[in-house]
């Protein structure tokens, strides 16, 4: 139809010189607005003067008509905006150099964690982390450490309102992992634990451990031994002298203490290992039967070995970091040597 053809030139043209948003909805107002020209068109027309073909081919090319302004109108509006985002890009020059931006790393403390993991991982050891708030029964009652043990003393505790905990060692996974896995058990638990310390070169209030548990049939204390002098010698990639004397700890009957050689000062004696020239590191010992009990296990039946494995101090002695404090201050100076370490 003559009339629809004369509109679609005079759109075509219109919306082709259009160069801001405005033109566009000016054109779009003088075709598709309420009082538009289609819309115009369209109460003119004589319906009952055409034939019925002749009125479903108008009505066709109305339609055709009213499509292609409306699709017309959206791409030239996204091609403005398209544009706007192009023209707000900023403009890079590649051969500037680097702005000095660098990527983080790993802290110290996770790098280990990862080297002892897979040491574990490659005995078969499951790796769990447990729960940072933890409750009174896992961190102490199952431990064979009831609420009025002279223990608990050892451990100065931060509590929560709610009667809940944060955990002071990651022994707490102990009896938990028990009671998940059954037995035969190997498992590590790496993770970070809280006490109401007083702060010094080697004693934090906020520090990382890692348990091991390993449950079965006739476990001893040569397995004991045997698997903490590999984990020692694979950490620091050659034989540390150690020194094992008994230790007191609830939930291991015998108990020890597995000191290192202070590798900060060679044994001479440090403000880090409190001038002993030994550090307290890898506390162990065979799991108390009453500890297997709590977690369901029989133990007339099987036996097992337990350490809780100082990881910061860990850290320490590996990289040399005669603080501890300086691990957790937050110091990028510190952090950044082992950027590359990754
Ligand atoms: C324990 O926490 C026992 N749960 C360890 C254990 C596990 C014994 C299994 C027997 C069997 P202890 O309080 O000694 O023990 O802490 C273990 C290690 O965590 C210490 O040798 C030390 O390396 C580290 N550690 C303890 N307190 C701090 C602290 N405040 N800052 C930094 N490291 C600490």
């Amino acid at each position: 139809m003559k009339v629809l053809e004369e509109l679609r030139e005079q759109f075509l043209e219109a919306i082709g010189t259009c160069k801001t948003v405005d033109d566009v909805e000016a054109v779009k107002l003088r075709f598709l607005g309420r009082k538009g020209l289609l819309a115009e068109f369209r109460k003119n027309i004589d319906f009952k003067s055409l034939t019925p073909d002749e009125r479903g081919a108008v009505g066709k090319n109305f339609n055709d008509l009213k499509n292609l302004f409306e699709s017309k109108i959206d791409d030239v509006h996204k091609s403005f905006a398209d544009s706007d985002k192009s023209a707000k890009l900023p403009e890079i020059d590649m051969t500037l150099p680097g702005s000095g931006h660098t990527i983080g790393g790993l802290h110290p403390v996770t790098l280990v964690q990862m080297e002892l993991e897979q040491i574990f991982m490659g005995m078969g050891f499951y790796i769990e982390s447990g729960f940072e708030v933890e409750n009174e029964h896992y961190n102490f009652d199952a431990l064979n450490t009831p609420s009025d043990h002279p223990a608990r003393e050892m451990q100065d505790t931060y509590w929560l309102e709610n009667g809940m905990l944060l955990r002071t060692q990651t022994s707490a996974n102990q009896v938990r992992a028990l009671e998940k896995f059954g037995v035969p058990l190997k498992a590590i638990f790496p993770g970070r634990c809280f006490r109401y310390e007083t702060i010094d070169a080697s004693h934090e209030n906020t520090f990382y451990q890692l348990e091991g548990l390993v449950v079965d049939r006739n476990i001893t204390i040569a397995n004991l031994i045997s698997v903490m002098k590999l984990l020692l010698n694979q950490v620091f990639h050659r034989e540390v002298k150690t020194r094992l004397r008994p230790g007191y700890f609830p939930f291991v009957e015998p108990g020890f203490e597995l000191d290192i050689n202070c590798l900060i000062c060679g044994g001479k004696g440090c403000r880090t290992c409190k001038n002993s020239g030994w550090l307290e590191l890898l506390p162990c010992g065979i799991v108390h039967p009453n500890v297997l009990r709590f977690g369901n296990v029989d133990p007339g039946k099987w036996s097992g070995f337990a350490f809780g494995l100082g990881l910061t101090r860990l850290a320490m002695m590996k990289y040399g970091i005669p603080d501890i404090r300086l691990f957790n201050s937050g110091d990028i100076r510190v952090l950044d040597q082992f950027r590359a370490t990754i």
